[in-house]
């Protein structure tokens, strides 16, 4: 990471030190930082020289943290841990059901306005099925796409919408729909969620949306195009 002196400067303003205007400089006590000469200066540009190093060498391990996990992200991850990573860009969606999961599924095996499916994310080139987290059950609906609102097409591959399944009351699963309503239920507390509107909420004590999964379609494929538009998991807390 390139670290500019602007940067330092910058982080080095979040807690300047002291203005002495015409004072006496030699109070140390004071906190004293102005551009003095002699002893009290020296100290004070010591100080500088100290706080200067201490950001470089911080901002250096942030740097080599990052790039570890870079490595760690691409290479050194064991099948379990894959398993557990969450959807990534490029994966494509597979049935949750061990008795029919394998196929990456396609647009056309959604019927427009039918009932959700419970689905789990497949890396496209190994195979690997990533259902080593329970947050990686997903809603998979399609809708016309005239029936979605514009924050939902945004997330919608051609009509195909995908939400975690996990609920944001209590963490229970949301596996109902109420054709009627046309919305998500969640059996433990009676939440509903619409998927046409973004998995709002429009019922029960759910504190925020389902988190939606961008989608896209690639020959016909449904592949997921970005990371879950926020915290999956319950509770209020977005990020
Ligand atoms: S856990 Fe879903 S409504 Fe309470």
């Amino acid at each position: 990471m390139a670290i500019t002196q602007d940067q330092i400067q910058e982080v080095s303003l979040i807690k300047p030190l002291k203005d002495c205007g015409t004072g006496d400089c030699s109070d140390e006590a004071s906190g004293c930082g102005c551009s003095e000469t002699g002893d009290a200066g020296t100290r004070a540009e010591s100080r500088r020289t100290v706080v200067k190093s201490f950001l470089l060498a911080a901002f250096a391990f942030k740097g080599l943290v990052s790039a570890r996990s870079a490595v760690a992200d691409s290479a050194d991850l064991s099948e379990e841990e894959e398993k557990k990573l969450p959807p990534q860009v490029g994966d494509r969606l597979t049935y949750f059901s061990r008795r029919k999961r394998g196929p990456f599924l396609k647009l056309d095996d959604l019927e427009a306005g039918g009932k959700q499916l419970v689905v789990v994310p497949i890396d496209r080139e190994s195979g690997l099925i990533r259902d080593g987290s329970r947050n990686n059950q997903i809603l998979l609906q399609r809708f016309d796409v005239s029936e979605l609102e514009a924050n939902t097409l945004a997330n919608s591959g051609e009509g195909a919408v995908a939400y975690s399944a996990v609920c944001t009351h209590n963490g229970c699963p949301v596996t109902a729909w109420d054709r009627n309503a046309q919305t998500y239920m969640c059996p433990c507390h009676q939440s509903q969620f619409d998927p046409k509107n973004a998995a709002s909420v429009v019922h029960g004590p759910a504190p925020r949306k389902l988190p939606a999964l961008p989608l896209g379609v690639e020959n016909g494929e449904i592949v997921v195009v970005g990371e879950f538009t926020s915290r999956v998991g319950h509770g209020r807390k977005t990020g």
